[in-house]
């Protein structure tokens, strides 16, 4: 095992720009969380209906000192008091990626800290280590972003194999297109979420794309659904319940997502699930899940919402883990909007 290169009690300032949120926080031995700054640029990108990546480098280049400053602040801690820095290194937008990793560079390389560049997915992997109860591997982790649908067996942190992706749109990506369509504006899936608690999830029965094939996920198929039932309702005079829509497209997304994880474990053997992403703090997948896992005798990491969405905690934890397993990243290393993430 190679020499730690930071305290077991060190403090990690993580930084995450890979998408809309400038986000920073500071994470006390890798699970202590004393501050966590996340802010969210969705009001300037609502108008456009998605994130517009010059808009969100340039937003990131402003909130960016003011996040670090409140994220020291809020820790009660000065940069001083830092023990190594943490930024996502990708995937993500490069120019939004690049105001994180350039901010975290310079504040290693000023402060003469250790500096570790993290894969954005294991960062959200890694919100399941916060927190007085840190869950353990071996595990699945549902991985379900604006940018991303994986699931992942987990037998060690630090070792991933990808058991199933999207082969289309991230699962995300399917709220907020379905969200525009619906004219309930951006980012979708909350709005999404909120209006399907009034809507009869069973109105409409939408395609469970793949849901029997194999690990891996489908979600363009659906959404063509969504749009051809709504249209073919509007040709016939009617006017298809939007409610009933959301509720019916979230129940469709969320089945599949349940028991393609649950089918994982049962395959692999494997009683432990983590969800993670912003997808993961969607309420009717926390309950389903919650439900079916206990059901299945499965132990089960949901983290906060807030730890579910884009947040610098998540990056300093994984930060953290890997500066202690001796692994550091040179300051030449650039940022990289394709980052794969190394099984
Ligand atoms: O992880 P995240 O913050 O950023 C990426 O890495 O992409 O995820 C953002 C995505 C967006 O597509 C957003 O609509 C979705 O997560 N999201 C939700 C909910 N909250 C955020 N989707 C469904 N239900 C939610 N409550
Ligand atoms: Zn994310």
């Amino acid at each position: 095992m190679t020499e730690p290169l930071i305290r077991e009690d060190a403090v990690v300032l993580g930084i995450e720009t890979s998408c809309d949120e400038t986000a920073v926080a500071v994470v006390r031995g890798g699970r202590e969380i004393l501050s966590n700054v996340i802010a969210s640029q969705a009001e300037l990108h609502a108008p456009y209906g998605g994130v517009v990546p010059e808009l969100a480098s340039r937003a990131h280049v402003e909130q960016m000192p003011l996040a670090v400053d409140k994220a020291l602040r809020d820790a009660g801690v000065g940069v001083r008091d830092l023990d190594a820095i943490a930024a996502t290194r990708g995937p993500g937008l490069i120019g939004a990626l690049l105001v994180g990793w350039a901010t975290g560079k310079a504040m290693a390389g000023a402060l003469r800290l250790p500096f570790s560049g993290v894969h954005h997915i294991e960062g959200h992997i890694f919100a399941s280590v916060l927190g007085d109860d840190p869950f353990e591997p071996p595990f699945v982790a549902l991985v379900v972003s604006g940018g991303h649908t994986s699931l992942f067996a987990v037998r060690e942190l630090g070792g991933y194999e990808v058991l199933g992706q999207t082969l289309d749109d991230a699962a995300g990506e399917a709220f907020d297109k379905i969200a525009r369509f619906l004219g309930l504006g951006y980012p979708g899936g909350p709005a999404i979420d909120k209006l399907s608690k009034r809507g009869n999830a069973e109105a409409v029965a939408f395609p469970r794309a793949m849901l029997r094939d194999g690990l891996d996920f489908s979600f363009s198929g659906l959404k063509t659904a969504v749009v051809r039932h709504v249209r073919r309702a509007e040709a016939a005079g009617e006017k298809a319940s939007r409610s009933d829509v959301a509720a019916s497209f979230q129940e469709a997304v969320v089945d599949v997502q349940v028991s393609k994880t649950l089918r994982a474990c049962h395959e692999l053997g494997i009683d432990r699930v983590v969800i993670g992403g912003g997808v993961a703090a969607n309420s009717r997948l926390r309950a389903r899940l919650g439900a079916e896992a206990k059901d299945a005798r499965l132990a089960l990491c949901v983290p906060d919402p807030a730890l579910c969405v884009d947040n610098g905690a998540m990056i300093a934890a994984a930060g953290y883990f890997r500066l202690r397993r001796g692994e550091a990243t040179p300051l030449s290393t650039p940022a990289d909007a394709s980052l794969v993430l190394s099984v």
